[in-house]
């Protein structure tokens, strides 16, 4: 059976356009992966709490310590059993959302998803295929803001860091700049959903 990881980050709920894209590319890798187990996580619509004390000690003692420990256990176990990971995220100035950082705070843990060799870092979430959704208001993908965008070069850093190497990137970009702009860029986006589904359901 397929495990399948959704991680949506908007904060604008029903009006997102990540969120939206995500949702149709898992409608369709249902299509092809009809008994798909399918996690979902909105750390969006239900924010995970950021790193404090209680999560950087080696061994847990107390039960705050112990409650946050177990749920960064939590994340990284969805992240380690799924097959597939969908993962939602808008640009917030420049960035990823704050909700989506906490995330992978959780998520990046030495010895567990990662280690250190002595031929350098080693991700040790291995084999796994991603599918990212970025939406963005403006465009980024070239031009002369293409040097602000610390979106996609830094979701590539933190999912490289863990091992996960096999992902598409489909942009939803020019969205706050015209309707026109908008529309055809969400019909581009869609399009390009329907490709890489296809492919991953190909190698399935
Ligand atoms: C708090 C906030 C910050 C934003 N910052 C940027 C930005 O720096 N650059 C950009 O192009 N768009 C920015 N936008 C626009 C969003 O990227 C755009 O609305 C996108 O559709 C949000 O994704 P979503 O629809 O999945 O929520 C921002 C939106 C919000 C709410």
């Amino acid at each position: 059976m397929t495990n399948i990881l959704v991680v949506n980050s908007s904060a604008l709920g029903p009006h997102s356009v990540s969120k939206a894209l995500v949702d149709n590319t898992v409608e369709k890798l249902k299509l092809s992966h009809p008994d798909a187990n399918i996690v979902i996580r909105d750390v969006g619509a239900n924010p995970i709490p950021h790193l404090t004390a209680d999560n950087v000690v080696p061994e847990p003692e107390t039960d705050a310590q112990k409650a946050a420990r177990s749920l960064s256990d939590e994340l990284i176990g969805e992240v380690q059993v799924a097959d597939i990971v969908v993962l939602g995220a808008p640009m917030y100035n420049f960035g990823i959302p704050s909700t989506l950082k906490a995330w992978f705070d959780h998520l990046l843990r030495a010895g567990v998803t990662f280690r250190y060799t002595e031929a350098g870092p080693e991700g040790l979430l291995k084999g796994k295929r991603a599918i990212v959704v970025l939406s963005r208001g403006g465009f980024y993908s070239e031009g002369p803001l293409q040097v602000l965008d610390a979106q996609e070069p830094h979701l590539r850093a933190l999912l490289g860091f863990v091992g996960i190497t096999d992902v598409t990137y489909v942009r939803a970009e020019k969205l706050a700049i015209s309707p026109e702009e908008r529309e055809s860029s969400i019909a581009h986006a869609t399009t390009e959903v329907e490709a890489v589904v296809n492919q991953v359901s190909a190698a399935a």
